[in-house]
């Protein structure tokens, strides 16, 4: 998608993608599923690099889940050893970029290798202004409201009935501090959230493609957000055009 494609229609701040698919897009090769991680992370770098030229805000990727621990250890050690191998290349080249690089979800059950990594990543880019990109990695939707209710009783105790509000809550998820998605994309067919952002999710437009994720490059991104571009959002007012919306909203 070319700037001038976008020009004059608003760009959804924040993307969430839910990048699945990669087994499929393996076994359709007769490749195993490990291929089909490793055709993963190239489209990742391109997907991360493109929503960092059209000025996108926020890009949060769904990793790896608190659910995919059930798969055949040998593909979880696989996912984790090409985590651990890829992250600080992958970091670098964002970093070059201007981008600052977040992990949404629990550390506990990671390798403190990969946990030292991650760390690093944040510390790395922590000055960068550029795309902010989220890893969920280790999340799950479910787990990050229960975790952020428990560290609010924590830290407020009895008085947490008085005050406790949307805002309050906000302020103890992975996400604290960060606009919600206004556009949450999901490859491969499924139609489902799979324990993704629960909270954040109340009214983001949902982007179901058939493609799979070592398939969506950035032609298959620009379809998507010119979907978004069509859509009406509401958000249980009136109806407006989701452009004319934000910049009203800008206007206040
Ligand atoms: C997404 O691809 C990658 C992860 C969830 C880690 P999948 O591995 O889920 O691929 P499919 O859904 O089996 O094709
Ligand atoms: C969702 O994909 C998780 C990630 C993309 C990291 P899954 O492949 O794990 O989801 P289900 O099991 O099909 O719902
Ligand atoms: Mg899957």
């Amino acid at each position: 998608m070319s700037a001038a494609e976008t020009s004059g229609r608003q760009l959804p701040r924040h993307i969430a993608i839910i990048m699945d698919g990669n087994g499929r897009w393996a076994k359709q090769r007769g490749l195993p599923r490990t291929a089909g991680h490793q055709e993963g992370v190239k489209r990742t770098r391109e997907i991360i690099e493109e929503c960092g030229r059209l000025g996108v805000e926020i890009l949060t990727l769904y990793v790896f889940s608190t659910e995919n621990w059930r798969r055949p250890p040998e593909e979880v050690s696989f996912l984790m050893g090409l985590l651990e191998d890829s992250l600080m290349d992958e970091v670098e080249r964002m970093h070059q970029r201007g981008a600052r690089v977040r992990f949404l979800g629990l550390r506990e059950g990671l390798s403190p290798q990969l946990a030292a990594k991650m760390r690093a990543a944040e510390e790395k880019t922590a000055g960068n202004t550029g795309l902010n990109v989220n890893l969920a990695i280790n999340y799950g939707g479910r787990v990050e409201l229960v975790e952020a209710l428990r560290r609010a009783v924590e830290e407020h105790g009895e008085d947490l009935k008085a005050g406790f509000d949307e805002s309050l809550l906000e302020k103890y998820l992975f996400t604290a501090g960060q606009p919600d998605p206004d556009l949450v994309i999901r490859t491969s067919g499924e139609q489902r959230i799979s324990n993704f952002l629960l909270w954040q999710i109340a009214y983001a437009e949902l982007y179901f493609t058939p493609v799979l994720w070592p398939d969506f490059d950035r032609t298959e991104l620009a379809k998507a957000i010119a979907e978004y571009q069509r859509r009406r959002r509401r958000f249980g007012g009136v109806e407006s055009v989701a452009s004319e919306r934000a910049e009203s909203k800008e206007n206040i």
